[in-house]
């Protein structure tokens, strides 16, 4: 059986990026394989959020992860900070990662650009604890967005790396995983090619979202004035609307809207009523699930004490095996 990791970070609702680009997989995978699914609060950290904030975003995330169908007596579901052996893992690669592959890093690079007065070391190292996540369960598959896709080559350089510099194939190198198919990169509703949670104001449909502000976020949409001739390439804007559709809606209806735009009489109205229509028919089950487990707080803390007892069991036979490699020569047992 294999061993798949996968986490989210805890800065707020989930929408249906993350849904689509990987929750749904870990929902798939759950059965499948040995899974380890977190709460990446460590990850959000670099943004300073206050305690407050930072207590209700995890308890966000652990009832969205429930209500979207992860099984917390099949698959391992915890908090990252719960176990703190990922913390000494980090470290420990942070050794043999360098500052020109990590600044050379996408993901570290924009933030640079976007938030300059913080630009901190966690930042910096951020693909080195996301890999420290991975391997400190010994995972090779990984399912993720598109985005992750440069973070993942650098969880098996630092994978390898430790292999190499201690002659030991301690860790299997992680590979991003969507069942042989692409990875997913889910658009966002203001023309943008990424849904996600530090976009423009309505680019993100969440999970949580009530019927009405889904109506109002999808109407509200960037369109642009139509095809002006018959066949006439489609924007990026409307590109969105159409992918978008391709994954909530049934193929006649994308079909539908598809024909009807390359013979130029596409109403982008009609589109998007049909297209809040359907994402409503799809999150509806998932927020009353979200209500219902919000509600239920021993069911949340059980849920959240088991899958730190799980993961942290993982957890420690490799951290164990990995101070042996390195030569910590103490006497004291790991526990
Ligand atoms: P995060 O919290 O930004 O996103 C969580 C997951 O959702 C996917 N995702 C998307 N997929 C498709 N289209 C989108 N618009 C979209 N937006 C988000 C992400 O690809 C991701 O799979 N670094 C990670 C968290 C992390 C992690 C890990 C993941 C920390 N450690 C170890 C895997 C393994 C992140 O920031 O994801």
């Amino acid at each position: 059986m294999e061993t798949v990791v996968s986490g989210i970070r805890s800065t707020g609702h989930l929408h249906l990026g993350n849904y689509f680009g990987a929750i749904k997989n870990f929902v798939k995978m759950q059965h499948q394989h040995r899974c380890y699914f977190f709460i990446a609060d460590y990850h959000s950290l670099t943004t300073h959020p206050t305690p407050d904030d930072l207590y209700r975003n995890v308890r966000q995330v652990l009832i969205e992860y429930l209500a979207a169908g992860i099984d917390p007596e099949v698959a391992t579901l915890y908090i990252q900070s719960d176990v703190p052996e990922v913390a000494e893992l980090y470290l420990l690669l942070n050794m043999n990662a360098y500052k020109g592959e990590l600044e050379r890093c996408t993901s570290f690079k924009d933030k640079v650009r976007t938030q300059p007065d913080n630009v901190n070391a966690g930042l910096l190292t951020y693909p080195v604890l996301m890999a420290a996540d991975i391997i400190i369960h010994k995972a090779t598959k990984v399912p993720v967005g598109k985005d992750q896709e440069q973070h993942m080559e650098m969880a098996r350089t630092f994978a390898n790396r430790f292999n190499r510099l201690y002659k030991t194939e301690c860790f299997p190198p992680p590979y991003a995983y969507n069942f042989d198919e692409a990875l997913v990169k889910v658009p966002g509703l203001d023309g943008s090619t990424k849904m996600g949670k530090s976009g423009a104001e309505g680019n993100a449909i969440f999970l949580a979202d009530e019927p009405a502000v889904i109506r109002k976020k999808v109407m509200r949409a960037t369109t642009d004035s139509g095809p002006s001739q018959p066949g006439e390439p489609v924007s990026q804007p409307i590109q969105n609307l159409f992918d978008l559709m391709g994954i909530v809606s049934d193929q006649g209806t994308l079909t539908h809207y598809q024909d009807a735009y390359k013979q130029g009489t596409i109403r982008y109205g009609d589109m998007k009523k049909q297209l809040a229509e359907d994402m409503i028919a799809f999150t509806a089950p998932v927020r009353e699930r979200i209500l219902a487990i919000d509600a239920d707080e021993n069911y949340l803390r059980k849920v959240a004490r088991m899958g730190a007892e799980k993961a942290r069991e993982s957890a420690r036979q490799t951290i164990r095996e990995v101070r042996e490699i390195i030569g910590f020569a103490s006497a004291l047992p790991v526990n």
